[in-house]
């Protein structure tokens, strides 16, 4: 018997054991409404649990959908979060939402959805080198993956480009981010010549070395010596590793005044004005532009304004909602999503902070 109609028949036979209790020809009462009226709140009660087991039943015959990400404490994953709950609410499907912070956590993640029936899950992976792995174990349970902000590297070390992919056009979002920067530098009439540049790197993610190119492309097209970019390398990706990366070229600099901040993403960017805070530089002599502005919120809303200047924003809860959807449509109607999807975003400051964020709900 299938697992539903085990479900279905369990609830129906419970009703004729309440009801048998309830009275000796309280079975009749199954059919017939009751002349009695304690039969009858018997009744409804008994009519109610069958209604309750019924949408049980119908809550579990919702097709399930995965969404693993790599770091569930940041906003960016959470709006992700929130789009793909839309998205299960337009279509009627269940989105079963897991934190997946290293490797072990990832593969047993998989098992637990492959244990519950899910038919595919999206993927922020926590290391892009576990791809194979989670394309092999997919495969194993029969499970549809698409990956989401961090694409897959293969054993070759070359990115997978077999496996759905949707995330940012990094390289224009960090060339934004460059030109939003050289706009605010240009405003407050500093000579690019006596700037130095720090760049928050973390290249083991090819979406954020290509953001970071990207940015430092723009600064020094628009006239920053290439011998004023320093970079520096984030050991974690949070805010802590912002400020760890950009401390080491504060230290190692003592002679620059003013300071441009770029980086992979809006923990990157804060860590390092957080650091520049911590070396006394005035806001006024730093401007940090960071990408996301999902994790920007509050800094941006202070009533004082920061080193950080603004924000490349990008859509997480767009994403999280067309990677639920592309999966939605693989699962029910076989239509295989395009291989390379890709993001934009538009430039926020404390200016239009509360227009972008309105717009994008
Ligand atoms: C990476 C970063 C996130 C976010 C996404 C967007 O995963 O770690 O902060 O920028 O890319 O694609």
């Amino acid at each position: 018997m299938p697992a539903a109609h085990g479900e279905l028949w369990i609830a129906l036979l419970s009703l004729k054991r309440l009801l048998a209790a309830a009275s000796p020809n309280a079975l009749a009462l199954f059919f017939d409404l009751p002349s009695n009226p304690m039969s009858g709140k018997i009744l409804t009660l008994a009519l109610a649990s069958l209604v309750a087991a019924s949408s049980a039943l119908a809550a579990s015959a919702k097709i399930k959908i995965g969404f693993l990400v790599k770091q569930p404490e940041e906003p960016w994953f959470q709006s992700e979060w929130k789009g793909a709950e839309k998205a299960a609410a337009k279509y009627g499907f269940e989105v079963v939402k897991l934190g997946v912070t290293d490797g072990e956590k990832t593969i047993a993640a998989i098992d637990n959805l492959a244990a519950i029936g899910a038919k595919g899950f999206v993927i922020c992976t926590p290391d892009v080198r576990l791809g194979p792995a989670i394309v092999a174990k997919s495969k194993g349970a029969d499970l549809k993956v698409i990956a989401v902000d961090d694409q897959f590297i293969g054993a070759n070390g070359k990115l997978i480009t077999t496996v759905p992919y949707v995330g940012m056009s990094a390289a224009k979002i960090g060339q934004a981010a460059g030109e939003g920067i050289v706009g605010e530098m240009k405003g407050r009439g500093w000579n690019p010549a006596e700037v130095g540049v720090c760049v928050i790197t973390f290249d083991q993610l090819d979406t954020i070395r290509q953001r970071t190119d990207g940015a430092t492309g723009a600064l020094t097209a628009a006239g920053v010596p290439a011998n004023r970019v320093f970079k520096s390398a984030q050991k974690t990706q949070d805010v802590e590793g912002g400020f760890n990366a950009a401390t080491i070229l504060f230290t190692q600099h003592p002679d620059i005044k003013r300071w441009l901040i770029c980086g992979g993403n809006d923990t990157a960017v804060l860590g390092a004005v957080r650091a520049s805070e911590q070396r006394s530089f005035a806001p006024a002599d730093v401007i940090g532009v960071g990408i996301n502005g999902t994790d920007c919120i509050d800094e941006l809303r202070k009533s004082k304004p920061t080193g950080f200047f603004g924000s490349i924003r990008v859509s997480a809860l767009s994403e999280g909602f067309v990677t639920s959807e592309m999966m939605f449509k693989w699962v029910t109607a076989g239509t295989v999503p395009p291989l390379d999807t890709r993001t934009t975003g538009i430039f926020m400051t404390r200016a239009n902070l509360e227009q972008v964020l309105k717009d994008d709900q």
